[in-house]
């Protein structure tokens, strides 16, 4: 894919197939960024993709703690939520470090890590439509992170 593509989802569970499709391109390594307002489908949207990655259990917003490292059929699974942050400082982002070792990396509100973030793969936005309805935008946000494919 080169630039954007745009799909529009009616249910969560259309949410959860086309993240399930974007993870079929993804590797160790690959930061995915997902912003939209509260209640758009962020999590729902990583909740997709780790299940086509093979995570098993429950895959829910990390409220209490900074992130969560799920195991994957084959790769680690990070699913960070910086909505609390603005911006990092080096503390925070050592914190964070690790999570991106060795693992696909989800990154919810990435506004505030901006800068400090390793370059995204790819950008997803989500955006209401009303009711159920969404628009779920996903970019290849830095050209210069490919894995040669
Ligand atoms: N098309 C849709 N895509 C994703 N979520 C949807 C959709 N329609 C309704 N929803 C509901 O919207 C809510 C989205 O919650 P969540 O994924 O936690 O959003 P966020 O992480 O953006 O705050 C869920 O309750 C989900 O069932
Ligand atoms: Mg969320």
């Amino acid at each position: 894919m080169d630039g954007r593509e745009t799909h529009e989802s009616n249910l969560p569970s259309e949410t959860e197939g086309i993240a399930a499709a974007l993870a079929e391109r993804l590797a160790i390594g690959d930061v995915v960024t997902v912003s939209g307002e509260l209640g758009t489908g962020k999590t729902t949207f990583v909740r997709g993709a780790c299940r086509a990655l093979g995570v098993e259990g429950p895959v829910t917003s990390p409220t209490f703690t900074i992130g969560h490292r799920y195991r994957g059929r084959e790769t680690n699974v990070s699913h960070l939520d910086l909505y609390r942050f603005r911006g990092l400082s080096a503390a925070e982002w050592g914190d964070l470090e690790p999570y991106f070792d060795g693992a696909i990396v989800f990154v919810e509100w990435p506004e505030a890590g901006e800068g400090a973030l390793p370059p995204a793969r790819f950008a997803v936005r989500i955006e209401h439509r009303g009711g159920d309805a969404r628009i779920v935008s996903i970019a290849d946000a830095d050209p210069r992170v490919r894995h040669g494919d």
